[in-house]
Order: structure tokens, then C-alpha cells, then sequence
């Protein structure tokens, strides 16, 4: 089977994934500068190498005494704004550094490599629910970088024959179930953690909904949730498919298919903690568009994945435990 590296292992959704390979019995290296993420997160038994993932004599130095046949590449700058503001930094990493990855895969007989991709590389829907099939029109750099890496491991895959599977997550939310893992940022602008972290904080923490005009039901922007821990069962699928050869070079979309306004996961996280999160209206957020729901039908027929948590109600209860026995992340 050989051993597995996942860069930014130690991150939100990189940590459940590590969980799963480790339960699923496989031999995990992680590489991870923890800008973002933390030891903690982490199984015991899972080495760390403290780096950049980008940094050449450290990747040789691991693969030449490893014997890692499969990456899975979550190391990545991943928010949208700062992405429209300092483009250069997101695609010296995103693009340059994932390149530097990809070259020392390939010249230490890497076989297959898992990549974590992004709703953000359609761009704005011209048709619902978004699948593979649709228009790949970044509106930010941030998508325009995971688009980028995508078609670099599509052109390699010819070359060099080095196999791949690019996993296109809509929106990633709750925690691990155990309520030991889960996400935790040093600035927080995704939904529900704001959220669930606003209630912790206390009163004055008002959360802005970022724009009620939008073409939707109520006004707010609509988006496709989905359960970390059934993200973390994708990688690992994917993982199988190409150990077993049948998988040459192919993206997929990661989402339940049902979309949910700001306001309808404003009243979740009402119904599950109790206490009515403050918010107040606000303009629109710079390059969000309004619906953003997935179809997940080929990651279903072709990798056999099957979410074992698709209610809103699951994301929010299991991000609640989570953010509520750790209200300062790890160092809780
Ligand atoms: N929102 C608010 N108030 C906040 C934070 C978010 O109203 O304080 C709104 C946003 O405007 C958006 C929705 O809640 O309509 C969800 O926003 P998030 O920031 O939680 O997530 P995004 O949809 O912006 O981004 C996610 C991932 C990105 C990925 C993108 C794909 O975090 O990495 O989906 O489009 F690129």
C-alpha cells in the first residue's frame, strides 16, 4: 500500500482526513507549517515534519527515506478575499509551490496524487446544480489557483503518467463527532464558525449577513454544506481508486445538492445552541455569488462516496460540541 504524505495535515480539514487514513490502517506522514494548524490535531502515532510543503530539500529528504506512493495536497492559502487583494502570494503558493510538490512527486515514484479543489473554480453558476461538466470560470484568484494546479496534474498525468484525483469542495463545515477535532482559525470569516463563535464570545459580537438582495428565497446568498468528516471519507475513497489503478485523472464535486440561505443556517444554529446568534444586515461580500449548490452524482457512481452526515442540522450540532469544549481551538 505504501505510506501516505498529506500536507497541511494539521489544518481543519486535513486533521480529519489523517484521522480516517489512520483508522483505515494506513501509514501517514504529515507535512504542515502550522500557520493554521495544530499538533493537536493529530493522532499520536502520525509523524509531523514542521515545514513548508514547498521547501525541496525537505520533501527529497522525506521521500528518499519514506516510502510514500500516495499525497494528498491540502497545503493551500484558502480565502477568497485576501486572494482578490494580494494575488502575487496565492499563486507563489497555490501554483509555484504546489509545482515544486508536484516535481518532487514525480521524480521520487509518486503514484497518485489526491488534490484539494474548490467550488470556487466554476466561478458564477450559468446552470444549477453545478456539475463537473459546467464552466470553469474563476471569479477570484483563489479559485483561478486551484483551476490552475488542476490542469498542470492533468498535463502530467499525460507526461509522466503520475495518476490524480481533484476533490472540488463546496462549502466544508462542522467538526469531527468525538468533538475533538475541528476548525479553528486565528481569523475567522466562514459562516458558521462566526456564528458559533459569536455566541461563545458573548452579547456585543454582532455577525454581519453579508448581502439581503440577492435573487434567492429570502435574500441571502445560498450555499451547499458539507460534512467534514464525509469530506475526509471522499480523500479516502479517492485514495482506494487510485491504489487499485482505476482512476487515471479526474475531478469531482463534493456536496449534499441542497442549498441553504444565511439566514435558514442563522436559524439553525438558533435551534441547535439556543441562543440566537446577533446579526445584522449588511452589504454584499466582494465576489460571492448568490447560489452555489453542487451535483455530487459522479463522485457517488465513481468513487462510491455516500455522506453519512447530510443534514444542516449534523454540520451545525457537530461544529456546536466541538466549538463549545474548545473555545480557544486548541489551546483550550
Ligand atoms: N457570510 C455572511 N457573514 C459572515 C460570513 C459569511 O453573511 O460573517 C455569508 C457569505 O457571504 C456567504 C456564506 O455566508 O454567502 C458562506 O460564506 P463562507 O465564508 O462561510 O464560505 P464561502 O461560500 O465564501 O467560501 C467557501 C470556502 C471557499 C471556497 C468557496 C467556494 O470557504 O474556500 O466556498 O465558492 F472558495
Amino acid at each position: 500500500m505504501g505510506e501516505v504524505l498529506v500536507t497541511g495535515g494539521a489544518g481543519y480539514i486535513g486533521s480529519h482526513i489523517v484521522r480516517r487514513l489512520v483508522e483505515t490502517g494506513r501509514t501517514v506522514v504529515v507535512i504542515d507549517n502550522l500557520s493554521e494548524g495544530s499538533e493537536k490535531a493529530l493522532p499520536g502515532e502520525v509523524e509531523l515534519v514542521r515545514s513548508d510543503f514547498a521547501d525541496r530539500a525537505r520533501l527529497d529528504e522525506l521521500f528518499g527515506k519514506r516510502e510514500i506512493r500516495h499525497v494528498i495536497h491540502m497545503a493551500a492559502l484558502a480565502l477568497v478575499g485576501d486572494s482578490v487583494s494580494d494575488p502575487a502570494t496565492y499563486y507563489r503558493q497555490n501554483v509555484v509551490g504546489s509545482l515544486a510538490l508536484l516535481e518532487a512527486a514525480r521524480e521520487h515514484q509518486v503514484e497518485g496524487i489526491v488534490f484539494s479543489s474548490t467550488a470556487a473554480t466554476y466561478g458564477n453558476p450559468v446552470s444549477l446544480p453545478i456539475d463537473e461538466e459546467h464552466p470553469t470560470r474563476p471569479t477570484n484568484p483563489y479559485g483561478e489557483t486551484k483551476l490552475a494546479f488542476e490542469r498542470a496534474l492533468s498535463w502530467y498525468r499525460n507526461a509522466y503518467g503520475l495518476r490524480y484525483v481533484a476533490l472540488r469542495y463546496f462549502n466544508a463545515a462542522g467538526a469531527h463527532p468525538d468533538g475533538d477535532i475541528g476548525e479553528f482559525r486565528r481569523r475567522e470569516t466562514h459562516l458558521i464558525p462566526r456564528l458559533l463563535r459569536g455566541i461563545l464570545a458573548g452579547e456585543e459580537t454582532v455577525v454581519p449577513i453579508f448581502g439581503t438582495d440577492y435573487p434567492t428565497t429570502d435574500g441571502t446568498c445560498v450555499r451547499d454544506y458539507v460534512h467534514v468528516v464525509d469530506l475526509a471519507e471522499a480523500h479516502v475513497h479517492a485514495l482506494r481508486a487510485l491504489e487499485q489503478g482505476g482512476m487515471e485523472g479526474e475531478s469531482f464535486n463534493l456536496g449534499n445538492g441542497e442549498g441553504f440561505s444565511v439566514r435558514e443556517v442563522v436559524d439553525m444554529v438558533g435551534k441547535v445552541t439556543g441562543r440566537r446568534p446577533k446579526t445584522e444586515d449588511a452589504p454584499r461580500r466582494a465576489g460571492d455569488p448568490p447560489i452555489l449548490v453542487a451535483s455530487a452524482a459522479r463522485a457517488r457512481e465513481r468513487l462510491g462516496w455516500q455522506p453519512r452526515l447530510p443534514t444542516l442540522g449534523e454540520i451545525v450540532q457537530t461544529a456546536w460540541k466541538w466549538h463549545e469544549s474548545h473555545p480557544r481551538g486548541y489551546e483550550s
